[in-house]
């Protein structure tokens, strides 16, 4: 079957890229797919292998109607190689290639460099999987329980469709890569993930909601600037990607405003009026706002790290070579070569942080992480908007982007969540204010009892406004084997 706009399910691969007259790669693939699955086995949602779980599965790339519901048991996901739509003439549309043809094939000279690319983002894909593995025992309903499987397996869908790319493209360093994807575990002391943030433990729900609010999101930025890459395939791959990612971060907003929503509820009715007042508010068996804030505190940090250093000359090469571009390229105003455009950066300036004009080329991660900043910024107001509504006096705000960084310009500093530069023993001292500490985790273990009566929801959480796929609000998401 050519490449067509419909899904190909009559080969064991779903595809839209005429995997039928590609033997090679079909068998490339058809080699790598038991170990997938083991590795689905093994490191996907513990002790749910066997239910029902109600679920979507792309069988167009049409925007309009690409997707369809339906009872699936997870390992029986059709896991597939789905690309956007080929378009005519596409052109690169930045750095020195700027109006050449988009390439079809990885240009020699930027193989290293597109491998790269394209490894660091698959190996984000299984991390989260694994990252979220134990959460379904403690799911607050069914219906957040599909939720977390639906992200789950769509992971994995972006991991085959990385591995597509190497298999593909980069022969027999790019079935390495593949392999090592499998083999990396997140959190692993020999073998670890790539990235810092996938190495880290999602321990509860809110945890969870958190990391797909502020974590995918960073998925989301980093996806659609290799979406505007010169090289067609991967932007191909990248924007089909971006509709699923949309739903993640759909789980990861709507999940922390549920919360929210719940505890504000419940302060009205117990008639609480300081969000700070933590014992009074716990004792309701409710999440308190503060520890909200810490939660998003940590998240966020974690995930600014993986924007990279502010100033790199990777990013700038990235830029020039035309592999990787800015959120949304085409659309901004400019020679879209940048060289001769300043940035303003961020930066620790005798001590104290200063803004800065940095060449435009080299403050690309810069730039990126702005976007990324802003898109949080966004959510976060509607989260406020939730609160606001209930009349509860407390407003949820980012922390400035020095506090609690691992990597760039604050990597060697402490500062507050308001950007104040701190000594070794202040912070020492503070900090247990500003990130989750061991008893705020120990309070929400305590409350992560399952709730999987179909309808109902834990103490802590409110029910969603509308259901999945339009469902009533008592449908049954997952047939829990109960066995
Ligand atoms: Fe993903
Ligand atoms: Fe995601």
């Amino acid at each position: 079957m050519p490449e067509t706009s419909n899904v190909d399910y009559s080969t064991k691969i779903p595809n839209n890229v005429g995997l039928m007259d590609d033997q090679r790669v079909l068998k490339a693939l058809e080699q790598w797919h038991p170990g997938y699955i083991d590795w689905w086995m093994t490191m996907g949602p513990e002790g749910f292998q066997t239910s029902d779980v109600y679920l979507r599965t792309a069988i167009s790339i049409d925007p309009k109607g690409w997707a369809k519901f339906d009872y699936v048991k997870m390992p029986d996901y059709r896991w597939g190689i789905l690309l956007a739509p080929r378009q005519e003439d596409r052109r690169v549309n930045f750095g020195v290639h700027k109006d050449e043809k988009a390439w079809q094939e990885v240009p020699g000279e930027y193989r290293a460099m597109l491998r790269r690319l394209i490894v660091v983002q698959g190996d984000t894909e299984p991390a989260s999987v694994e990252q979220q593995r134990h959460l379904g025992k403690t799911a607050p309903s069914l219906y957040d329980m599909r939720n977390l499987f639906q992200v789950n397996v769509e992971e994995g869908r972006h991991l085959w469709a990385m591995v597509y790319l190497l298999q593909k493209y980069f022969g027999k360093d790019g079935r390495e890569e593949a392999e090592g994807l499998l083999q990396r575990r997140s959190g692993d002391q020999d073998r670890p993930r790539m990235l810092g943030a996938f190495n880290e433990e999602t321990p509860d729900w809110l945890s969870f909601f958190m990391f797909t609010f502020f974590t995918d999101r960073d998925g989301k930025m980093q996806l659609e600037s290799l979406a505007q890459s010169g090289f067609d395939p991967l932007s191909r791959t990248c924007r089909f990607m971006l509709t699923e990612e949309a739903h993640h971060m759909f789980v990861g907003e709507t999940g922390v405003g549920r919360a929210i929503e719940r505890t504000c509820q419940a302060m009205r009715e117990a008639g609480i009026e300081d969000a700070n007042d933590i014992d009074a508010v716990r004792k309701l068996g409710v999440i308190d706002l503060p520890t909200m804030q810490k939660k998003a505190n940590l998240h966020f940090s974690l995930s600014l790290d993986l924007f990279g250093s502010e100033v790199s000359t990777n990013a700038a090469n990235y830029y020039t070579s035309g592999v990787k571009g800015r959120f949304q390229e085409t659309r901004i105003d400019d020679d879209h070569q940048l060289t001769k455009a300043t940035y303003p950066v961020s930066k620790l300036m005798d001590g104290s942080i200063k803004m800065v004009e940095e060449p435009a080329l080299t403050a690309i991660n810069m730039r990126l992480r702005d976007d990324y900043v802003n898109d949080c910024l966004k959510g976060v107001q509607r989260w406020n908007k939730v609160i606001e509504k209930t009349g509860v006096n407390y407003r949820l705000r980012l922390p400035h982007v020095a506090f609690h960084r691992g990597i760039g310009e604050f990597a060697n500093i402490h500062a507050s969540p308001t950007g104040q530069i701190l000594s070794e023993q202040e912070w020492a001292r503070q900090k247990d204010q500003w990130l989750p500490a061991k008893a705020d985790g120990d309070f929400i273990a305590g409350l992560m009892a399952p709730c999987w009566e179909r309808g109902k929801f834990a103490s802590w959480i409110a029910p969603p406004r509308v259901g999945i796929d339009n469902k009533p609000g008592d449908f049954e998401y997952v047939k829990v084997d109960r066995a």
